[in-house]
Protein backbone atom coordinates (compact mmCIF):
# COMPACT_ATOMS: atom_id res chain seq x y z
CA UNK A 1 0.00 0.00 0.00
CA UNK A 2 1.08 3.73 -0.81
CA UNK A 3 1.59 5.67 1.85
CA UNK A 4 1.54 9.40 1.47
CA UNK A 5 4.66 11.78 2.49
CA UNK A 6 3.89 14.46 4.47
CA UNK A 7 3.50 17.99 2.51
CA UNK A 8 7.16 19.61 3.80
CA UNK A 9 5.32 22.72 4.91
CA UNK A 10 3.95 21.15 7.82
CA UNK A 11 7.38 21.18 9.01
CA UNK A 12 7.53 24.84 9.23
CA UNK A 13 7.59 26.33 12.39
CA UNK A 14 4.39 28.74 11.15
CA UNK A 15 2.48 25.74 11.59
CA UNK A 16 1.14 24.87 15.14
CA UNK A 17 2.22 22.02 16.99
CA UNK A 18 1.10 19.97 18.61
CA UNK A 19 -1.60 20.13 16.50
CA UNK A 20 -4.19 17.95 14.51
CA UNK A 21 -3.76 18.98 10.69
CA UNK A 22 -6.57 17.89 8.04
CA UNK A 23 -6.05 17.69 4.97
CA UNK A 24 -8.96 19.03 2.99
CA UNK A 25 -8.05 17.68 -0.39
CA UNK A 26 -7.23 14.10 1.13
CA UNK A 27 -11.11 14.40 2.35
CA UNK A 28 -12.14 15.07 -0.86
CA UNK A 29 -10.19 12.07 -2.52
CA UNK A 30 -11.79 9.88 -0.48
CA UNK A 31 -15.06 11.47 -0.88
CA UNK A 32 -14.62 10.84 -4.98
CA UNK A 33 -14.11 7.34 -4.35
CA UNK A 34 -17.05 6.79 -2.35
CA UNK A 35 -18.96 8.57 -5.00
CA UNK A 36 -17.94 6.92 -7.34
CA UNK A 37 -19.42 3.96 -5.63
CA UNK A 38 -22.51 5.44 -4.57
CA UNK A 39 -22.94 6.58 -8.21
CA UNK A 40 -22.34 2.93 -9.85
CA UNK A 41 -24.76 0.71 -7.22
CA UNK A 42 -27.36 3.23 -5.77
CA UNK A 43 -25.56 2.87 -2.21
CA UNK A 44 -26.25 5.56 0.00
CA UNK A 45 -22.99 5.90 2.24
CA UNK A 46 -23.02 7.79 5.59
CA UNK A 47 -20.25 8.84 7.86
CA UNK A 48 -19.73 7.25 10.81
CA UNK A 49 -19.38 10.38 13.93
CA UNK A 50 -17.53 7.82 16.01
CA UNK A 51 -14.69 7.80 13.95
CA UNK A 52 -14.65 11.51 12.40
CA UNK A 53 -16.48 14.34 13.79
CA UNK A 54 -14.55 17.18 13.02
CA UNK A 55 -17.76 19.63 12.04
CA UNK A 56 -15.75 22.11 10.82
CA UNK A 57 -15.26 19.91 7.85
CA UNK A 58 -18.70 18.83 7.46
CA UNK A 59 -19.42 21.21 4.70
CA UNK A 60 -16.75 19.26 2.42
CA UNK A 61 -18.16 15.49 3.52
CA UNK A 62 -21.90 16.38 3.21
CA UNK A 63 -24.27 16.56 0.38
CA UNK A 64 -26.42 18.67 1.64
CA UNK A 65 -23.46 21.38 1.13
CA UNK A 66 -20.46 20.22 -1.69
CA UNK A 67 -20.03 16.96 -0.49
CA UNK A 68 -21.38 13.27 -1.06
CA UNK A 69 -22.59 11.60 1.58
CA UNK A 70 -26.17 10.89 2.59
CA UNK A 71 -25.79 11.38 6.44
CA UNK A 72 -24.12 10.47 9.77
CA UNK A 73 -24.14 7.39 11.81
CA UNK A 74 -24.45 8.29 15.68
CA UNK A 75 -23.96 6.09 18.76
CA UNK A 76 -25.33 8.30 20.81
CA UNK A 77 -27.66 11.53 21.63
CA UNK A 78 -24.91 13.92 21.45
CA UNK A 79 -23.52 12.52 18.21
CA UNK A 80 -27.10 12.13 16.62
CA UNK A 81 -27.29 16.10 17.47
CA UNK A 82 -23.81 16.62 15.64
CA UNK A 83 -24.95 14.78 12.79
CA UNK A 84 -28.10 16.68 12.35
CA UNK A 85 -27.08 20.20 13.12
CA UNK A 86 -24.00 20.05 11.65
CA UNK A 87 -24.16 17.42 8.42
CA UNK A 88 -27.40 17.33 7.68
CA UNK A 89 -29.22 14.59 5.61
CA UNK A 90 -29.92 11.29 7.32
CA UNK A 91 -29.13 10.29 10.65
CA UNK A 92 -29.31 6.77 11.82
CA UNK A 93 -27.97 5.40 15.21
CA UNK A 94 -27.13 2.38 17.06
CA UNK A 95 -27.14 1.82 20.49
CA UNK A 96 -26.21 -1.13 22.67
CA UNK A 97 -28.34 -0.09 25.26
CA UNK A 98 -30.95 2.93 25.09
CA UNK A 99 -32.69 4.42 27.92
CA UNK A 100 -36.18 5.85 27.71
CA UNK A 101 -34.65 9.81 28.04
CA UNK A 102 -32.26 8.96 25.15
CA UNK A 103 -34.72 7.36 22.92
CA UNK A 104 -37.30 10.64 23.55
CA UNK A 105 -34.17 13.30 22.88
CA UNK A 106 -33.30 10.72 19.66
CA UNK A 107 -36.62 10.95 18.46
CA UNK A 108 -36.37 14.62 17.52
CA UNK A 109 -33.40 14.09 15.69
CA UNK A 110 -32.80 10.23 13.94
CA UNK A 111 -34.47 9.28 10.57
CA UNK A 112 -33.48 5.22 12.28
CA UNK A 113 -32.64 3.44 14.84
CA UNK A 114 -31.32 0.42 15.35
CA UNK A 115 -31.79 -1.81 18.28
CA UNK A 116 -29.66 -4.41 19.69
CA UNK A 117 -32.08 -7.03 20.92
CA UNK A 118 -35.29 -7.74 20.89
CA UNK A 119 -36.39 -6.78 23.99
CA UNK A 120 -35.18 -3.30 23.39
CA UNK A 121 -37.21 -2.88 20.24
CA UNK A 122 -40.25 -3.98 22.37
CA UNK A 123 -39.60 -2.03 25.01
CA UNK A 124 -39.10 1.60 22.97
CA UNK A 125 -41.22 1.05 19.98
CA UNK A 126 -44.55 2.08 21.51
CA UNK A 127 -42.48 5.60 22.39
CA UNK A 128 -41.33 6.04 19.51
CA UNK A 129 -44.38 5.14 17.38
CA UNK A 130 -46.55 7.51 19.75
CA UNK A 131 -44.07 10.48 19.47
CA UNK A 132 -44.58 10.18 15.31
CA UNK A 133 -48.47 9.54 16.01
CA UNK A 134 -48.08 12.98 17.45
CA UNK A 135 -45.26 15.09 15.50
CA UNK A 136 -45.90 13.76 12.06
CA UNK A 137 -42.33 12.43 11.66
CA UNK A 138 -41.42 9.44 9.77
CA UNK A 139 -38.82 7.27 11.89
CA UNK A 140 -37.72 3.75 10.71
CA UNK A 141 -36.61 0.90 13.22
CA UNK A 142 -34.16 -2.00 12.42
CA UNK A 143 -32.75 -4.34 14.58
CA UNK A 144 -28.85 -5.27 14.55
CA UNK A 145 -28.29 -9.03 14.00
CA UNK A 146 -24.69 -10.97 14.72
CA UNK A 147 -23.84 -13.64 11.89
CA UNK A 148 -21.30 -15.39 14.39
CA UNK A 149 -18.99 -15.18 11.44
CA UNK A 150 -15.46 -13.48 11.91
CA UNK A 151 -11.64 -12.96 10.41
CA UNK A 152 -10.51 -10.69 12.83
CA UNK A 153 -8.22 -11.30 14.59
CA UNK A 154 -8.56 -8.41 17.56
CA UNK A 155 -10.91 -9.74 20.01
CA UNK A 156 -11.68 -6.17 21.22
CA UNK A 157 -12.62 -4.72 17.68
CA UNK A 158 -14.56 -8.33 16.77
CA UNK A 159 -18.63 -7.55 17.20
CA UNK A 160 -18.55 -11.51 16.14
CA UNK A 161 -16.12 -12.91 19.31
CA UNK A 162 -18.33 -15.71 21.08
CA UNK A 163 -18.29 -13.42 23.75
CA UNK A 164 -19.77 -10.57 22.10
CA UNK A 165 -22.71 -8.76 23.06
CA UNK A 166 -23.40 -7.36 19.67
CA UNK A 167 -26.27 -8.16 17.40
CA UNK A 168 -29.02 -10.80 17.87
CA UNK A 169 -28.03 -14.37 16.89
CA UNK A 170 -29.97 -16.27 14.50
CA UNK A 171 -31.17 -18.05 17.08
CA UNK A 172 -32.49 -15.54 18.94
CA UNK A 173 -34.33 -13.36 16.45
CA UNK A 174 -38.03 -13.50 16.63
CA UNK A 175 -39.35 -12.61 13.21
CA UNK A 176 -42.58 -11.64 14.29
CA UNK A 177 -40.71 -8.29 14.76
CA UNK A 178 -41.20 -7.50 11.17
CA UNK A 179 -45.04 -7.45 12.01
CA UNK A 180 -44.55 -5.14 14.99
CA UNK A 181 -42.74 -2.57 13.21
CA UNK A 182 -39.28 -3.39 12.60
CA UNK A 183 -38.24 -2.55 8.68
CA UNK A 184 -34.64 -3.63 8.37
CA UNK A 185 -31.37 -5.01 9.49
CA UNK A 186 -28.12 -3.70 10.27
CA UNK A 187 -25.01 -5.77 10.43
CA UNK A 188 -21.30 -4.55 11.51
CA UNK A 189 -19.00 -6.99 11.60
CA UNK A 190 -15.89 -5.64 9.78
CA UNK A 191 -13.26 -4.06 11.17
CA UNK A 192 -10.62 -2.79 8.32
CA UNK A 193 -11.21 -4.73 6.18
CA UNK A 194 -11.35 -5.62 2.30
CA UNK A 195 -14.28 -6.71 0.24
CA UNK A 196 -13.45 -10.21 0.39
CA UNK A 197 -14.61 -10.34 3.80
CA UNK A 198 -17.48 -8.54 3.32
CA UNK A 199 -18.40 -11.23 0.80
CA UNK A 200 -18.03 -14.07 2.51
CA UNK A 201 -19.27 -12.60 6.10
CA UNK A 202 -22.40 -12.25 3.85
CA UNK A 203 -22.30 -15.71 2.74
CA UNK A 204 -23.09 -16.51 6.01
CA UNK A 205 -25.63 -13.48 6.61
CA UNK A 206 -27.65 -14.85 3.12
CA UNK A 207 -27.72 -18.35 4.81
CA UNK A 208 -28.90 -17.43 8.48
CA UNK A 209 -30.81 -14.50 8.19
CA UNK A 210 -32.40 -14.78 4.08
CA UNK A 211 -35.68 -14.87 4.98
CA UNK A 212 -35.72 -11.91 7.29
CA UNK A 213 -33.63 -9.99 4.51
CA UNK A 214 -36.41 -10.39 1.85
CA UNK A 215 -38.65 -8.70 4.21
CA UNK A 216 -36.38 -5.40 4.83
CA UNK A 217 -36.68 -2.33 3.45
CA UNK A 218 -33.22 -1.27 4.33
CA UNK A 219 -30.01 -3.02 5.01
CA UNK A 220 -27.11 -1.27 6.82
CA UNK A 221 -24.05 -2.96 6.03
CA UNK A 222 -22.50 -1.20 8.79
CA UNK A 223 -18.58 0.39 8.60
CA UNK A 224 -14.93 -1.44 8.60
CA UNK A 225 -14.65 -1.27 4.87
CA UNK A 226 -11.77 -0.05 4.04
CA UNK A 227 -13.10 1.15 0.60
CA UNK A 228 -10.63 4.16 0.22
CA UNK A 229 -7.39 2.24 0.41
CA UNK A 230 -4.73 1.50 -2.40
CA UNK A 231 -5.59 -2.35 -2.47
CA UNK A 232 -9.04 -2.30 -1.67
CA UNK A 233 -11.47 -4.43 -3.85
CA UNK A 234 -14.01 -1.60 -4.88
CA UNK A 235 -15.77 -3.57 -7.99
CA UNK A 236 -16.18 -6.68 -4.89
CA UNK A 237 -17.92 -3.98 -3.06
CA UNK A 238 -20.33 -3.19 -5.90
CA UNK A 239 -20.71 -6.40 -6.67
CA UNK A 240 -22.30 -7.48 -3.38
CA UNK A 241 -23.82 -4.40 -3.05
CA UNK A 242 -26.08 -5.01 -6.18
CA UNK A 243 -26.62 -8.62 -5.22
CA UNK A 244 -28.00 -7.26 -1.70
CA UNK A 245 -30.18 -4.85 -3.73
CA UNK A 246 -31.26 -7.82 -5.69
CA UNK A 247 -31.70 -10.24 -3.30
CA UNK A 248 -34.31 -7.86 -1.05
CA UNK A 249 -34.99 -5.05 -2.90
CA UNK A 250 -34.25 -2.94 -0.09
CA UNK A 251 -32.49 0.41 0.31
CA UNK A 252 -28.39 -0.44 0.89
CA UNK A 253 -26.43 1.55 3.44
CA UNK A 254 -22.87 1.34 4.27
CA UNK A 255 -21.71 3.22 7.31
CA UNK A 256 -17.97 3.99 7.30
CA UNK A 257 -15.63 5.73 9.37
CA UNK A 258 -12.29 5.33 8.62
CA UNK A 259 -12.45 5.45 5.03
CA UNK A 260 -14.04 8.62 4.73
CA UNK A 261 -11.13 10.17 6.61
CA UNK A 262 -8.13 7.71 5.79
CA UNK A 263 -4.73 9.40 5.29
CA UNK A 264 -6.50 12.58 5.95
CA UNK A 265 -4.50 13.71 9.11
CA UNK A 266 -1.10 13.84 10.79
CA UNK A 267 -0.51 14.99 14.47
CA UNK A 268 2.50 17.61 14.54
CA UNK A 269 4.62 16.95 17.79
CA UNK A 270 8.11 18.82 18.77
CA UNK A 271 11.17 16.94 20.55
CA UNK A 272 11.24 17.89 24.74
CA UNK A 273 13.90 15.84 25.35
CA UNK A 274 15.84 12.89 24.71
CA UNK A 275 16.79 10.59 27.71
CA UNK A 276 19.14 7.34 27.66
CA UNK A 277 17.37 3.82 28.97
CA UNK A 278 17.86 0.90 27.36
CA UNK A 279 17.94 2.50 24.42
CA UNK A 280 16.93 6.23 23.71
CA UNK A 281 13.56 7.61 24.54
CA UNK A 282 12.31 10.69 22.99
CA UNK A 283 9.88 12.76 25.07
CA UNK A 284 7.15 14.58 22.62
CA UNK A 285 4.86 17.39 23.71
CA UNK A 286 2.12 15.08 22.80
CA UNK A 287 1.35 11.73 24.67
CA UNK A 288 0.23 8.54 23.56
CA UNK A 289 -2.01 7.58 25.99
CA UNK A 290 -3.86 10.73 25.33
CA UNK A 291 -3.93 11.89 22.37
CA UNK A 292 -3.07 8.79 20.01
CA UNK A 293 -4.90 6.37 22.57
CA UNK A 294 -5.37 3.28 19.53
CA UNK A 295 -1.61 2.84 19.08
CA UNK A 296 -1.52 1.70 22.61
CA UNK A 297 -5.14 -0.22 22.77
CA UNK A 298 -4.59 -1.92 19.07
CA UNK A 299 -1.14 -2.08 19.32
CA UNK A 300 0.41 -0.77 16.78
CA UNK A 301 3.07 1.33 15.42
CA UNK A 302 2.03 4.71 13.80
CA UNK A 303 4.09 5.80 10.70
CA UNK A 304 6.23 9.14 11.59
CA UNK A 305 8.28 11.29 9.32
CA UNK A 306 10.73 14.12 10.52
CA UNK A 307 13.49 16.22 8.55
CA UNK A 308 16.68 15.45 7.80
CA UNK A 309 19.35 18.01 5.83
CA UNK A 310 15.96 18.93 4.62
CA UNK A 311 14.46 16.22 2.94
CA UNK A 312 11.75 14.67 4.64
CA UNK A 313 12.66 11.01 6.19
CA UNK A 314 10.19 8.35 7.52
CA UNK A 315 10.94 6.86 10.45
CA UNK A 316 11.06 3.13 9.90
CA UNK A 317 10.54 0.20 12.49
CA UNK A 318 13.89 -0.43 14.32
CA UNK A 319 15.81 -3.78 11.99
CA UNK A 320 19.70 -2.92 13.97
CA UNK A 321 20.26 0.31 11.60
CA UNK A 322 20.45 3.87 12.03
CA UNK A 323 19.59 4.83 15.80
CA UNK A 324 17.11 2.80 17.71
CA UNK A 325 14.42 5.21 19.31
CA UNK A 326 11.49 4.87 21.66
CA UNK A 327 8.80 7.78 20.92
CA UNK A 328 7.82 8.85 24.41
CA UNK A 329 4.29 11.25 25.58
CA UNK A 330 4.67 13.57 28.34
CA UNK A 331 2.15 12.47 30.73
CA UNK A 332 2.95 10.55 34.07
CA UNK A 333 2.07 7.33 33.16
CA UNK A 334 5.02 5.07 32.41
CA UNK A 335 3.54 3.21 29.86
CA UNK A 336 2.97 6.21 27.38
CA UNK A 337 5.03 5.23 24.99
CA UNK A 338 4.49 4.07 21.49
CA UNK A 339 5.06 0.27 22.00
CA UNK A 340 7.64 -0.30 18.88
CA UNK A 341 11.08 1.01 18.22
CA UNK A 342 12.04 3.18 15.55
CA UNK A 343 14.91 3.68 13.23
CA UNK A 344 16.17 7.21 13.06
CA UNK A 345 18.87 8.76 10.62
CA UNK A 346 19.95 10.48 13.65
CA UNK A 347 19.07 11.47 17.10
CA UNK A 348 16.23 13.76 16.99
CA UNK A 349 17.03 17.00 18.77
CA UNK A 350 15.32 19.28 20.96
CA UNK A 351 12.79 21.14 19.06
CA UNK A 352 12.44 19.00 16.53
CA UNK A 353 9.35 18.17 14.48
CA UNK A 354 7.66 15.24 14.21
CA UNK A 355 4.66 14.19 12.07
CA UNK A 356 2.45 11.12 13.09
CA UNK A 357 0.21 9.96 9.97
CA UNK A 358 -3.35 8.99 9.64
CA UNK A 359 -4.71 10.40 12.81
CA UNK A 360 -7.74 11.89 11.82
CA UNK A 361 -9.47 8.74 12.81
CA UNK A 362 -10.19 8.04 15.90
CA UNK A 363 -7.14 9.32 17.55
CA UNK A 364 -9.20 13.30 18.11
CA UNK A 365 -12.29 11.72 18.77
CA UNK A 366 -10.80 9.42 21.80
CA UNK A 367 -8.71 12.35 23.82
CA UNK A 368 -8.13 13.15 26.90
CA UNK A 369 -7.06 15.76 29.07
CA UNK A 370 -5.18 13.20 31.72
CA UNK A 371 -2.58 14.81 33.30
CA UNK A 372 -4.05 18.13 32.75
CA UNK A 373 -2.30 17.71 29.30
CA UNK A 374 -3.84 20.20 26.81
CA UNK A 375 -5.49 19.08 23.65
CA UNK A 376 -3.63 19.17 20.65
CA UNK A 377 -5.35 22.15 18.37
CA UNK A 378 -6.90 21.29 15.17
CA UNK A 379 -5.95 22.64 11.75
CA UNK A 380 -7.03 22.00 8.25
CA UNK A 381 -5.00 22.65 5.02
CA UNK A 382 -5.63 22.65 1.15
CA UNK A 383 -2.24 22.77 -0.39
CA UNK A 384 -0.48 25.09 1.49
CA UNK A 385 -3.26 26.99 2.72
CA UNK A 386 -3.79 26.19 6.69
CA UNK A 387 -7.17 27.11 8.54
CA UNK A 388 -6.88 26.99 12.26
CA UNK A 389 -10.32 26.06 14.04
CA UNK A 390 -9.67 25.39 17.38
CA UNK A 391 -7.10 25.79 19.40
CA UNK A 392 -7.60 24.43 23.77
CA UNK A 393 -7.31 25.70 27.03
CA UNK A 394 -7.80 25.29 30.64
CA UNK A 395 -11.32 26.47 30.93
CA UNK A 396 -11.43 22.72 27.99
CA UNK A 397 -10.12 20.92 30.88
CA UNK A 398 -11.82 22.74 34.45
CA UNK A 399 -15.45 22.56 32.25
CA UNK A 400 -15.37 18.76 31.94
CA UNK A 401 -15.06 17.91 35.38
CA UNK A 402 -16.61 19.74 38.94
C1 LIG B 1 -21.98 0.08 14.31
C2 LIG B 1 -20.76 0.67 13.68
N1 LIG B 1 -20.88 1.31 12.51
C3 LIG B 1 -19.81 1.88 11.90
C4 LIG B 1 -18.56 1.83 12.46
C5 LIG B 1 -17.40 2.49 11.76
O1 LIG B 1 -16.39 1.62 11.48
P1 LIG B 1 -15.07 2.08 10.70
O2 LIG B 1 -14.64 3.37 11.26
O3 LIG B 1 -14.10 0.98 10.98
O4 LIG B 1 -15.45 2.15 9.26
C6 LIG B 1 -18.37 1.15 13.68
C7 LIG B 1 -17.05 1.06 14.32
O5 LIG B 1 -16.84 0.55 15.37
C8 LIG B 1 -19.51 0.57 14.32
O6 LIG B 1 -19.41 -0.05 15.50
Amino acid sequence: MKSPLPPSFLFSKDVPAPCYLIDEEALCRNCAILEDIQRKTGVRILLALKAFACWSLFPVLSRAYQGVLWGTCASSVDEARLGREEFGGEVHVFSSGYDTASVLALCELVDTFSFNSIAQFRRFWPTITAFCAKTGRTIHAGIRINPEYTESTHAIYDPCDPSSRLGVRRRDFDEAVFAEGVSGLHCHTLCEQNADVLARTLTQVYAKFGSLLTRSSWVNLGGGHHITRDDYDRDCLCREIVRMQEYTNATVYLEPGEAVALESGWLSATVLDCVMADVWVVILDVSITCHMPDVLEMPYRPRVYYEDAGSICEAKAYDGQGVCVRLAGNSCLAGDVVPFLYSFSRLPCVGDRLLFADMAIYSMVKTTTFNGLRLPSIASFRGERLRLLRQFGYEDFKSRLS
